[in-house]
């Protein structure tokens, strides 16, 4: 008899191997993981992927820490697993960290298997989305640990713009471990269990005496609603993973593909008579700029982008003819939609994505400006107001503009002006577009007339009638070709179809650079 293992036993010793990693942190910590709401990370990768595909790397990967006692606490995989699967089968990288083992803190090896599915990622050309719940750098690895993350976060800089990321926040991101998923394309919270911050409030507290919650802190709407670092709130773990597979469908895998198209049953000659009379006579009474955007994609649908955060500008995704559209709109429900820093900020970047992945950008215009104040001012909305113009500026998809109602000032310049190569502008009957609104340009223009006036207000009431037919309305941008042509509104998405179905082999470049200056 020979002593040689047999492969039975060889089959055997595998399997075991396999349940052992599969069975993450073991059993009480997995109960406790589920007591919180939450799933384990192969029940996230599971319910994430298309059923059956997920194909695991370095599964039975091991620590190589020595200190703390750590030789003899070994978990196979070691708190992260990693690997492949398909999205509506498009092949996707993922990692999902697992908060059973060592509360999903980042050690060496770990780092290791998330940069060797990212590298294969930019290597294929897929996008990468890591599922993030974990304590932060592994305490008892140091330096190691860090320069883990370091390595992370150089991959993360390198896949911008080659391949879409996605981070969803599942548990807790903390310290330098949460500029990883801030490199990233969007970040997606679940509400009540999520946070994410530099430094917790018990360091708050000791530095700054301040007494903040982890929730109101770095929860999933502190950053959904104050500090813009993130772009989705949702309520449950399958929302958030329901999320990712819906934001996905918009996106090409990476940026030499364009997105991908579906057929489309909505009309594509639909005209739409509620368009016509949206915009309010009365130049100051609000409207909801998404009744619009829902009249004219495809079957009504648009998927809202930081809809919490400066809502005064609307972001997001829709598809015309299946054609997947990012769609930029000043929102006159919410501070008249005046531009102000944070509008700014948040739309450049959109603008930006979606230069990088081919999604053509369709602007629906209504701004008064940009916000005055000193506060504004002082912040630098001058340095903010010019990444949305640099944005608009250097991108070369295809670009679209329709003008509802105002287009003042500097605003008319940044929001897709034809001026900043857009290729086809087109303005409703509704649009008044000027230096500045009427009674702000009467005042400047006509103050001593009208101070020196038998009956001042008369003058004034005159001077504005004046200024008003001959800039409330878009038929001198249209004279000079700024306008492309001026549309019925009920056309608009007609319109926008034709115009992006010429747009669809526009090719145009930036001169060469090694890369340009946005003032950040
Ligand atoms: C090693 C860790 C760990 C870590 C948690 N654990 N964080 N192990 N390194 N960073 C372990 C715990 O020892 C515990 O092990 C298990 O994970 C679960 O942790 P609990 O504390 O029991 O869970 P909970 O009460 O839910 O609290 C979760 C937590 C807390 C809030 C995340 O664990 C915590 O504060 N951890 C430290 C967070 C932190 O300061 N990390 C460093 C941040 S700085 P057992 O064996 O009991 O299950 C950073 C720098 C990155 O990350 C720099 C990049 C540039």
């Amino acid at each position: 008899m020979s002593s040689r293992v047999t492969i039975a036993e060889k089959l055997q010793h595998l399997r075991e191997l396999n349940r052992v990693a599969e069975a993450g942190g073991g059993p009480e910590r997995v109960a406790r993981q589920h007591a919180e709401g939450k799933m384990t990370a192969r029940e996230r990768i599971e319910y994430l992927l298309d059923e059956g595909t997920f194909e695991e790397f370095d599964k039975f990967k091991k620590h190589r820490c020595t200190d703390f006692g750590m030789a003899e606490q070994q978990y196979l995989g070691d708190g992260v697993v990693a690997g492949w699967g398909k999205i509506e089968g498009r092949t996707v990288f993922v990692f999902a960290q697992d908060f059973t083992v060592f509360g999903g803190s980042l050690s060496e090896t770990n780092a290791e298997k998330i940069c060797k599915i990212m590298d294969l990622a930019m290597k294929v050309g897929a996008p990468i989305i890591g599922l993030n719940d974990s304590g932060g750098a592994r305490i008892q690895e140091g330096v190691a640990s860090l320069a883990g993350y370091a390595e992370i976060f150089l991959r993360n800089v390198l896949a911008s713009g080659v391949v879409p990321q996605i981070s969803a926040i599942m548990g807790p991101c903390a310290g330098g471990a949460v500029y990883s998923p801030a490199l990233t394309d969007f970040i997606i919270m679940t509400k009540r269990t999520s946070y994410m911050f530099i430094t917790g409030p018990e360091v708050i507290r000791a530095v700054t005496h301040e007494e903040v919650t982890k929730e109101d802190l770095g929860g999933a709407m502190a950053h959904n609603t104050k500090s813009g670092v993130a772009h989705f709130a949702v309520d449950t773990e399958e929302d958030c993973l329901n999320l990712i597979r819906e934001l996905l469908s918009f996106l090409p895998s990476n940026n030499l593909e364009d997105p991908p198209r579906r057929p489309c049953h909505d009309p594509v000659d639909r005209m739409e008579e509620r368009l016509d009379t949206l915009v309010p006579a009365e130049p100051h009474l609000p409207y909801d700029i998404r009744d619009i955007i829902h009249l004219v994609v495809d079957d009504g649908y648009f998927l809202e982008v930081q809809e919490h955060f400066a809502p005064n500008i609307v972001i997001g995704f829709a598809r015309l003819n299946g054609r997947p559209v990012g769609i930029v709109a000043n929102q006159p429900a919410y501070l008249a939609g005046v531009l102000d820093i944070d509008a700014s900020v948040k739309a450049a970047r959109f603008v930006r994505f979606c230069d990088c992945f081919n999604i053509p950008i369709i602007t629906f215009e209504d701004v008064p400006g940009f916000l005055p104040g000193v506060d504004q001012e002082h912040r630098g909305v001058i340095r903010h107001g010019a990444k949305l113009l640099y944005a608009y500026a250097e991108a070369t998809v295809p670009k679209i503009t329709v003008i509802t109602r105002k287009s003042y000032g500097g605003a008319y310049c940044v929001m897709g002006s034809k001026h900043l190569r857009t290729d086809v502008n087109f303005a409703w009957p509704t649009a008044e577009i000027a230096v500045m609104g009427p009674e702000g340009a009467v005042n400047i223009l006509y103050r001593r007339e009208i101070q020196s006036a038998r009956d001042p207000e008369d003058v004034r009431r005159q001077r504005i009638r004046e200024y008003e037919e001959k800039f409330a309305s878009p038929y001198v941008a249209a004279e000079r070709g700024f306008i492309d042509e001026v549309i019925e509104p009920r056309l608009t998405r007609p319109k926008l179809i034709r115009a992006l179905e010429m747009l669809d082999t526009k090719r145009d470049t930036n001169p060469p650079r090694k890369h340009g200056n946005i003032p950040l």
